[in-house]
């Protein structure tokens, strides 16, 4: 990483993110929207969610709408549960194989929105290796157009963040008295970023960053948590703990990054670790996981594990936030 995140961030982020009537148009990043907004969001998506044993929530709500996938670098949840999110609120979906497009022809990312605008489509998620993507479209798309971002370099993943606060919700209700420990590479992390602003903003008791000097965050990024370099400092008596991969793809040179074994001994959340946190903690994480390096396989499988609720809750805060956004664009 080169300048500290905050400068690389384009000022205007937030504010593009409301129209003149305070609804939500684009989702860019969790900072600036308020509680009121995210806990809407949050009980929409509770709306959402049905047994395990019931088929899917589905609705009518974006028929007639197109919602367009544009994954500029590789995904599984965040691309597959936004397809699913669209196609049970009755959208049309245009899932675009970026490695086959005219991208790969010279063409650039604004002229294949503009081709996509053309073709009626409302709603674009992206997700791209370079910050201020997602609002460098949003400024640029005409007003029947949404722009939701599924994940921006190391900066903001305003669902997944969503998806977590919500997990964290079901499980423990209020966030006042929570101690919420996020564990691992923050420094590259754009999930724990959205978890912390999202947190920060939903009122959480304590937020502790745990990871090794090489990983930590900008001092002044989120000047609300306590960075901590020992994990298990960081995991006495948590309420809930959030695992995260190391993520090397944004790591330009890995020479100082430990190995799989070493980290693990370090920085890896196992069952014995986690025997310093709440008796009743939750075990998270936004995956893919790396079993044995920052969590261990049995620890994701353990009872105390939510990791395959944040899943499912990812498709219900997906369509939540489909759902709210198409509203936005009806009253034009
Ligand atoms: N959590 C997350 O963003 O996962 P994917 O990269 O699989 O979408």
């Amino acid at each position: 990483m080169n300048a500290a995140k905050a400068d690389r961030i384009p000022e205007d982020e937030a504010s593009l993110q409301l129209n003149d009537h305070g609804e939500l148009r684009h989702l860019l990043t969790l900072e600036g929207l308020d509680m009121p907004l995210l806990v809407d969001l949050l009980d929409d998506a509770e709306g959402f969610l049905t047994p395990e044993d019931n088929l899917p929530a589905r609705s009518d709500a974006l028929a007639g709408r197109t919602v367009a996938n544009l994954f500029f670098e590789p995904s599984t949840r965040t691309r597959a549960s936004f397809d699913l999110a669209a196609k049970r609120l009755g959208a049309d979906v245009l899932n675009l194989d970026v490695n086959t497009s005219s991208r790969k022809k010279g063409e650039s990312i604004l002229d294949t929105i503009y081709t996509l605008e053309a073709m009626r489509c409302d709603i674009m998620v992206v997700r791209d290796a370079s910050v201020g993507v997602p609002a460098y479209i949003a400024r640029h798309v005409k007003d029947h157009v949404s722009i939701l971002n599924a994940g921006e370099s190391d900066v903001s993943h305003p669902t997944q963040g969503l998806l977590d606060l919500l997990t964290i919700r079901r499980h423990k209700g209020s966030f006042a008295d929570l101690t919420v420990a996020i564990v691992g590479d923050i420094r590259h992390s754009r999930v724990a970023r959205s978890a912390a602003f999202g947190l920060q903003t939903l009122g959480v008791g304590a937020l502790r960053l745990i990871s090794p000097a090489a990983m930590a965050p900008d001092a002044d990024d989120m000047p609300f948590a306590n960075i901590i370099d020992n994990l298990d400092d960081g995991l006495a008596d948590a309420d809930v703990i959030m695992a995260l991969r190391i993520q090397r793809e944004r790591i330009p040179n890995l020479d100082g990054i430990p190995g799989p074994d070493e980290y693990f001994a370090s920085y890896g959340v196992s069952r014995n670790r986690m025997r310093l946190a709440k008796p009743d903690a939750i075990v998270m994480h936004p995956g893919p996981m790396n079993r044995g390096v920052e969590i261990e396989g049995a620890l994701a499988d353990s009872a105390q594990s939510v990791i395959t609720e944040q899943v499912a809750n990812g498709v219900a805060v997906r369509m939540a936030v489909l759902e709210r956004v198409a509203k936005s664009l009806e009253r034009r």
